[in-house]
């Protein structure tokens, strides 16, 4: 089928939205409409190749929802009409991890993923033929993180699409595929928040306001938040934050003082920064503090730790998607959406068509706003 879709031609340059072939789905895959998809950094740090692992032409796109349209040979677990998020952190259910409850990061389709191909090693997007598209035509395109959802449709493995209840609008429920889940289940699955805790998060974005989120979920009694801007901290007293600061270098500081010189019982990194990293981790209380990095750091950069903050009884935790296990926990996660818990509404700053993808760019190179959702 020919569909539209924004191809990341080369690095550095505007996405080009154009028509492009999408291949029905092959066993264990399947096809989906996609609704609505949110724009997130990741997109932009790969479209901007600084993202070593990037490649091209790619159909980008990761924080897609939508409905199954087709299903391939052997899949069980979804049929037509199901409204489903897409998993780039995908659950196999089978594999040594999926196994473990100590983690959420899937072995399965890892290597191919990392790649751009769907698990069999192969794509199902390629260019127009050569009637159409040029001298290029019938060319491969990528699968960017087994998603590509910047895109009418898409197809992906099974065992990377949770099945979500249909009555969440899927233009609230696509921000559950990266950010939002991220945060939430920073709070709720690698530092299981205690209720009656002092929590630190560090950064307001999506993933940050998602860990203010989870730590209000999880019963957390002190939830200050620490950003740079004071709207984005506004944002943050509207998920649950008790308290606000201005980041910088004081802000250690000023936390061992509201914690009668001790620090916090969990903090969360979510700005990418390892110096606010390391602030993170020194915010941490001595005997128990918990510090969860979500951030991703630039290319060879590193995390500075004094061992004795170490020694003296504060831990370190890194968090991939959160810990979420995407087909069993992203449903509930949106249940609790439903049930009034989380205000989803609260992130989406603008809507736009696959049309304005670059300008979702643009939005959030300006920090002007929270998420761009596109609306198919
Ligand atoms: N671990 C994962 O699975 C995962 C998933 C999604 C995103 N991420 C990463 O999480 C990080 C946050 O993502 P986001 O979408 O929320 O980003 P974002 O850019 O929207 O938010 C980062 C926030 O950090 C704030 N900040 C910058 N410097 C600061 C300082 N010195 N002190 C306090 N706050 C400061 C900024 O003002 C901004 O509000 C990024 O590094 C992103 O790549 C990780
Ligand atoms: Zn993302
Ligand atoms: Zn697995």
């Amino acid at each position: 089928m020919q569909i539209r879709a924004a191809v990341l031609e080369g690095f550095g340059q505007p996405l080009v939205v154009q028509d492009v072939e999408l291949r029905g789905p092959q066993a264990g895959e399947v096809l989906v409409r996609l609704v609505a998809c949110g724009v997130c950094h990741t997109d932009m740090y790969t479209a901007s190749g600084v993202d070593p692992s990037g490649y091209a032409p790619t159909v980008l796109g990761h924080e897609g929802a939508g409905v199954v349209e087709a299903v391939g040979k052997g899949v069980t677990s979804l049929a037509v009409g199901d409204h489903v998020v897409t998993l780039f952190s995908p659950q196999c259910r089978e594999c040594v991890h999926c196994r473990s409850d100590k983690t959420n990061i899937c072995l399965a389709i890892r290597e191919q993923q990392g790649k751009g191909y769907l698990p069999d090693g192969t794509t199902r997007l390629k260019r127009l033929g050569s009637e159409r598209g040029g001298s290029a035509g019938g060319e491969p395109i990528r699968h960017f993180m087994g998603t590509s959802t910047f895109a009418e449709a898409t197809v992906m493995p099974e065992i990377a699409l949770a099945k979500v209840n249909p009555e969440a609008p899927l233009d609230r429920a696509c921000l559950f595929a990266c950010g939002l889940s991220t945060g939430l289940g920073a709070a709720m699955n690698t530092a299981k928040v205690e209720p009656g805790s002092f929590c630190v998060v560090f950064g307001a974005g999506m993933v940050g306001l998602g860990a203010v989120a989870g730590a209000r979920l999880q019963g957390a009694e002190r939830i200050v938040c620490v950003d740079l801007s004071p709207e984005r901290l506004e944002l943050a007293k509207g998920q649950g934050a008790t308290d606000t600061m201005i980041g910088g270098q004081h802000a250690v500081d000023q936390i061992l003082e509201m914690t009668d010189g001790f620090g916090a019982d969990y903090t969360f990194e979510a700005t990418g920064n390892v110096k606010v990293m390391r602030q993170a981790v020194e915010a941490a209380r001595m005997g128990w503090g918990l510090c969860t990095v979500t951030g991703v750091a630039g290319k060879g950069e590193t995390l500075d730790i004094i061992p004795r903050y170490l020694i003296t009884g504060r831990r370190v935790a890194g968090s991939s998607f959160g810990g979420v296990k995407g087909r069993d926990q992203v449903p509930q996660l949106v249940d609790r959406y439903l049930a009034g818990d989380i205000d989803v509404d609260a992130f989406i700053s603008h809507r736009i068509t696959l049309d304005e993808v670059n300008k979702g760019f643009e939005l959030m190179h300006a920090a002007d706003g929270i998420r761009s959702v596109i609306e198919f």
